[in-house]
């Protein structure tokens, strides 16, 4: 893939967005959510983000998508709060998503340096992943970031008829 391009999302990258990620909520354990929020989530959060609240865009201008207008989105990432108490605010838990035609590019790793970047002027001190098991894929994304595994939980999801357990990945910025 050439020249693909991360920037901060804007509100056009919406459905772009939303094509990804209710494929995942539908097809895979990666999000343990069941119904497909569409695109009204991400302009949701567009429009409410607070500190250390992201959301960053892989485009491919190469492949813009039908109108012509809008940029062609072929991963996103996230930054929101981990847990809602107020002694959480210098924490964020992330999550990114890539198509399956743009991974084992560099675009996972990419989109994870920009949150990064987005969440340190913010003065955000740790990153949390929350890994659903089994995700070779993520786990490796993680331990090449420079996150460390900080403990399982097991059986906490169902999904698909099965049980499901996560793991957590730290990244300490301070
Ligand atoms: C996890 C995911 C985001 C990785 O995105 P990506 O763009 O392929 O990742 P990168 O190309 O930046 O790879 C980063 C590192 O992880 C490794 N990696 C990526 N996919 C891998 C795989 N399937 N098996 C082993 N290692 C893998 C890469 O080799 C790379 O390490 P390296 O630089 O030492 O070679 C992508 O597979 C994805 O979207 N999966 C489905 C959704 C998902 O599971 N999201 C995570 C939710 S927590």
């Amino acid at each position: 893939m050439t020249d693909v391009l991360v920037r901060p999302a804007i509100p056009s990258d919406a459905l772009g967005i939303a094509a990804i990620y209710d494929a995942a909520v539908l097809h895979s354990v990666a999000t343990f959510e069941d119904t497909p929020p569409g695109p009204e989530r991400w302009l949701d959060k567009l429009a409410h983000s607070g500190m250390g609240d992201h959301v960053v865009v892989a485009v491919d201008p190469s492949a813009p998508d039908g109108d012509g207008d809008v940029e062609h989105v072929v991963g996103f990432a996230y930054s929101s709060a981990f847990r809602p108490r107020a002694a959480y605010r210098f924490t964020r838990e992330w999550s990114v998503y890539v198509t399956e035609g743009a991974r084992g590019r560099g675009v996972g790793g990419s989109l994870y340096a920009a949150v990064e970047a987005l969440c340190r002027a913010d003065g955000i001190r740790v990153i949390i992943g929350v890994v659903a098991q089994p995700n070779p894929a993520s786990n490796a994304l993680h331990e090449r970031l420079g996150f460390r595994a900080a403990g399982e939980l097991d059986g906490v999801g169902f999904k698909f008829d099965r049980w499901l357990g996560i793991r957590f990945y730290q990244r300490d910025l301070a």
